[in-house]
């Protein structure tokens, strides 16, 4: 572990630009990831946080099917919905690219050429799958089975969901073809493969040997497991037609695989900010000192512990990682998170239904951060621990301290006089916050850095309970300067040490308490520490200098908005079980026919000019039709969901040569095209529009 390196390169998972992002990414991976970088800028470290948005591998078509659109507006649109929400949460990159990028798909195609040009890659013809009837090779998405591994059934080609492990699509038990559901068959391609079993010897020293103390319990365990099960060559492309294409002679039609060429997004997301900042982006990719952290979620831990290390220290130039301090995942409301069933919270629709909450959001999900579980966000809890904690704990102190100091003093931090034993010790506990919060932070604890950043709230709310200045300002004037000027550098404290944590409240408290002038660029983290010392007690806030008006930073959230937000998810609920409903109505497509099948129908548009019960049956009315090439006569099964008079006159579309054949005695000349309605109504297949003549053919 570096512990005082000259830079860090903070990177947090490119998110896949297949849907907008919700509260899992955010507590899983970028608010975590901002914090740190937040804080490290504060204790004045040189810092690049890198991010951008993952626009390839199979995700991506496979939405814009789903839309009707290309993967070109696909990725378009959620790009740009992605860097808005994340701009709007406050977190603070320093750049934001996307990997449809010039300078990515140069960045992943150069790296890529250089493992080959050294002889890094196998490159080998094997039997992969591939769908007959989709004439497409499946990989990744396009394929699921059960996992060799744990046998998850729903696995997808290149990783099992459940378990995390990565594996080739060959390997699934089962496999089925997500495109059109049928058992692919075997079929030959080349493809170049990352030899990982070569860096075995390589990841046991860096891993199980280097990191087995400061890496978190769940990603080192998962790491040893992979390792010890021993590790296979992957194939690092594609058959496909989206993605960066393989740059070298004989892999026309072949892409990259996604995941060979996303992490290298971090690296052309900084070359991008470096050149834009005139910087040099190598320092921060290829120099020992610098600090390679990767933020993500437990289902990336594979990829950026396995395989991208092995890719850098193939290439050969880069420094490993640090550290990768994946999460869990956040569940919601005791149920998984999940685009595809709608249930989640999406960010953009938070932003318009809390409007300038986005701090509460920050802080509940870092409250219950599943740092070493999964944990559940529940709307009853977002709104106790908003009306507990920031509105009666945060918001009440800061709120009685700016108010007092406007009644008493008119807004002017008063000179302490003699400080009494409890204002040494409050000031001195005060001083050691940074350090405790600090030393949280860089052990990737988030959860208890902003516990203790709330204790320091709790401290100001308690000394002034303790020493009631509400009283003493009727009977010792210069007990109540004491008490005031200590309570207002507790709040001082807490409008630097919550930036991390609640970037929108840290601005706005330093606003109140006047503050955010270039004349307190000194004020930093480690002031606190170092003022406030039972040997000088200086002052971070001194003595004469003018706050503004108190203004709301937190407000109390009613039952009302938290019912409604679940009544919105209880409807996602019915929708979910009514669409399952129907799903189980349709059915199975039937096997394929040729087109030469498909014209040997004869349909046309016919009207019907009479109708009458079939004696004896009930089902049966015997129709005569005007099929445009002549009059006949029909029987069909409709009577029990038409009368005979109301359809006299319907326009119906008619398979005019089917074999004639008998019913109850009457020859059917042809076949009247239904269909049926869920609760089991038959309806006319009829033309909806002008001007259709009868006889008129269906091609
Ligand atoms: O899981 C995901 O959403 C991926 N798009 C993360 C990529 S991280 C990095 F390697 F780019
Ligand atoms: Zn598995």
């Amino acid at each position: 572990m570096k512990t005082n390196p000259s830079r860090y390169t903070i990177t947090a998972a490119l998110p896949y630009t297949n849907g907008p992002i919700h509260i899992g990414h955010l507590a899983g991976v970028y608010v975590p990831a901002d914090i740190y970088a937040r804080y490290q800028r504060l204790q004045q470290r040189d810092v690049a946080f890198i991010c951008g948005s993952d626009e390839h591998g199979v995700a991506i078509p496979m939405r814009a099917k789903k839309e009707g659109v290309s993967p070109q507006e696909i990725i378009d649109k959620y790009h740009a919905l992605i860097k808005d929400s994340f701009e709007e949460f406050g977190i603070s990159f320093d750049n934001y690219s996307r990997t449809s990028s010039p300078v990515h798909h140069e960045t992943a195609s150069n790296f890529f050429r250089k493992m080959y040009e050294e002889g890094l890659f196998t490159e080998k013809v094997t039997e992969q799958l591939y769908d007959e009837e989709a004439q497409q090779f499946l990989a990744d998405r396009f394929v699921v089975g059960a996992c060799p591994k744990c046998g998850y059934e729903e696995s997808y080609g290149d990783q099992c969901e459940r378990c995390g492990t990565s594996h080739n699509a060959t390997d699934l038990i089962d496999p089925k073809s997500t495109i059109t559901g049928n058992v692919p068959v075997l079929k030959e391609t080349k493809h170049w493969f990352l030899p990982l079993d070569q860096y075995e010897g390589f990841l046991k020293e860096w891993i199980l040997k280097d990191h087995k103390k400061d890496w978190k319990s769940n990603v080192y365990g998962q790491c040893k497991s992979w390792i010890d099960d021993g590790l296979r060559p992957r194939a690092v492309t594609r058959d496909l037609d989206w993605g960066i294409p393989v740059p070298v002679e004989g892999a026309e039609g072949k892409v990259l695989y996604v995941w060979f060429d996303a992490p290298i997004g971090y690296i052309s997301s900084t070359k991008e900010w470096a050149e834009r900042e005139g910087k040099d982006w190598e320092q921060y990719w290829k120099d020992e000192d610098t600090k390679l952290l990767h933020f993500i979620g437990k289902d990336n831990i594979v990829f950026h512990c396995i395989i991208f290390p092995s890719m850098l220290k193939a290439e050969g130039s880069y420094v490993l990682p640090d550290n990768v301090p994946a999460n869990e995942f956040m569940n919601l409301e005791g149920n998984k998170i999940s685009t595809s069933k709608n249930w989640a919270v999406w960010l953009h629709e938070y932003l318009k239904e809390f409007p300038n909450q986005q701090d509460v959001l920050r802080y509940v999900l870092t409250a219950n951060a599943p740092e070493s579980k999964d944990n559940d966000f529940t709307w009853s809890d977002f709104q106790a621990r908003n009306n507990n904690e920031l509105v009666a704990i945060f918001g009440n102190f800061i709120n009685r301290v700016v108010v007092l100091t406007h009644k008493y003093y008119d807004g002017k931090v008063p000179a302490p006089a003699n400080f009494a034993e409890i204002d040494v010790q409050t000031l001195k506990e005060l001083a050691a916050y940074p350090d405790v919060i600090a030393s949280s932070i860089e052990r990737y604890r988030f959860r208890e850095a902003q516990q203790q950043l709330m204790n320091v709230a709790r401290l100001g709310n308690k000394y002034l309970a303790d020493e009631e200045p509400w009283k003493t300002i009727k009977t010792d004037e210069e007990r109540t300067k004491t008490v005031m000027f200590t309570a207002l550098q507790i709040a001082t404290a807490l409008a630097v040490l919550s930036e991390p944590f609640l970037p929108f409240t840290s601005t706005k408290l330093k606003k109140i308490l006047n503050i955010d002038s270039d004349a307190f660029n000194n004020l930093s983290w480690n002031t606190i520490t170092s003022s406030s010392h039972s040997e000088g007690l200086k002052d971070i806030l001194p003595p004469g200098h003018t706050i503004n008006k108190a203004d709301l930073l937190f407000s109390k959230i009613e039952d009302e908005t938290i019912s409604q937000q679940l009544e919105k998810l209880k409807k996602t609920k019915m929708d979910n079980a009514a669409e399952k409903e129907t799903a189980k109505n349709i059915v199975p497509q039937k096997g394929t026919i040729q087109f030469d099948d498909f014209t040997k129908l004869d349909m046309r548009i016919g009207t019907i000019l009479e109708a009458e019960k079939m004696p004896k049956a009930d089902r049966l009315l015997v129709l005569k039709v005007d099929t445009g090439i002549d009059t006949r006569t029909i029987v069909s099964g409709i009577a029990e969901s038409f009368s005979p008079e109301e359809i006299i006159g319907k326009k119906v579309t008619v398979l005019v040569n089917l074999a004639p054949r008998k019913l109850r005695g009457v020859e059917s000349q042809g076949m009247i095209l239904m269909t049926e309605t869920a609760d089991g109504k038959l309806r006319f297949v009829n033309p909806d529009g002008e001007g259709i003549e009868n006889g008129a053919a269906i091609n």
